[in-house]
């Protein structure tokens, strides 16, 4: 059983197509990393499979269960990192996670997490002070605490310096074969480090999905940023 098999999932927005007939089949263990330049339809799909908003047409199956027609036991297997941090500001680190996991009656695992996520020395601080890094870090701890099979992560490493982005990647690279992830990110060389397989979108269209090498290859280029650049801008349909 696939992890994630989406049918012609659609997002209409008035006249705007945001994401157009959608066909995607992921693995469970998977890391798949979701590209496009801004606009493309990444935060549109990673909020349609989380349940967050309903498609305009089509579906998605999760691990056996559609978000059209049975989204609360699709959201017992989810859990979203999303682009803008939901973090409480104003809570310490603890509490956060300590708030989490009393939502999803898991607690315990607080503790787990703030080892995990090398946060146990800001663990009394407010979240608002912490660095964007840690913030982020904060965010992904919260999203494992209801323990997802399937994890979204939204622009995860969006503004990190580089030694905080490579904290991060590790901490990710931990989940891999684990937990099924989609990330998405602009960055190029998170999803060749990280990713198992890339999707690249443009205008709400999936143009290409594969490995890094193999989108390399197919596009003919020296690079996986070129390869991106001609995938992601090319508009017409690909024999
Ligand atoms: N709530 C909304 N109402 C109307 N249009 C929306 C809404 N959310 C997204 N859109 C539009 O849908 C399209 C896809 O947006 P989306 O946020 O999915 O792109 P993205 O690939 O995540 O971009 P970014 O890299 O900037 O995060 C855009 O044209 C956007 O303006
Ligand atoms: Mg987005």
């Amino acid at each position: 059983m696939s992890a994630i098999q989406t049918v012609n999932l659609t997002k209409r927005f008035k006249q705007n197509l945001a994401v157009a007939d959608l066909n995607l089949s992921i693995e469970q263990g998977e890391l798949f990393a979701l590209l496009g330049v801004n606009g493309a339809g990444k935060t549109t799909v990673i909020k349609m499979l989380s349940c967050l908003i309903t498609p305009t047409s089509g579906d998605a199956i999760l691990l056996g269960d559609s978000i059209a027609t049975h989204p609360h036991a699709v959201k017992e297997k989810i859990n979203l990192s999303p682009q803008e941090t939901a973090v409480a500001p104003n809570l310490s680190v603890k509490e956060n996670l300590q708030l989490i996991a009393a939502i999803y009656g898991s607690s315990k695992k607080e503790d787990q997490m703030l080892t995990s996520f090398g946060l146990t020395e800001v663990a009394n601080e407010k979240a608002k002070t912490l660095s964007g890094g840690m913030q982020r870090r904060l965010s992904i701890a919260m999203a494992l605490i209801s323990e997802p099979q399937i994890l979204f992560l939204d622009e995860p490493t969006l503004g990190l310096d580089v030694l905080a982005r490579r904290e991060l990647w590790n901490a990710i690279s931990q989940l891999k074969g684990k937990i099924t992830m989609i990330l998405t990110t602009h960055y190029m060389e998170e999803a060749e480090a990280l990713s198992d397989r890339i999707g690249i979108m443009a205008k709400g269209q999936l143009k290409a999905v594969g490995t890094a090498a193999e989108l390399i290859a197919q596009t003919e280029s020296a690079t996986f940023e070129d390869a991106f650049i001609a995938l992601a801008t090319e508009t017409e349909v690909r024999e």
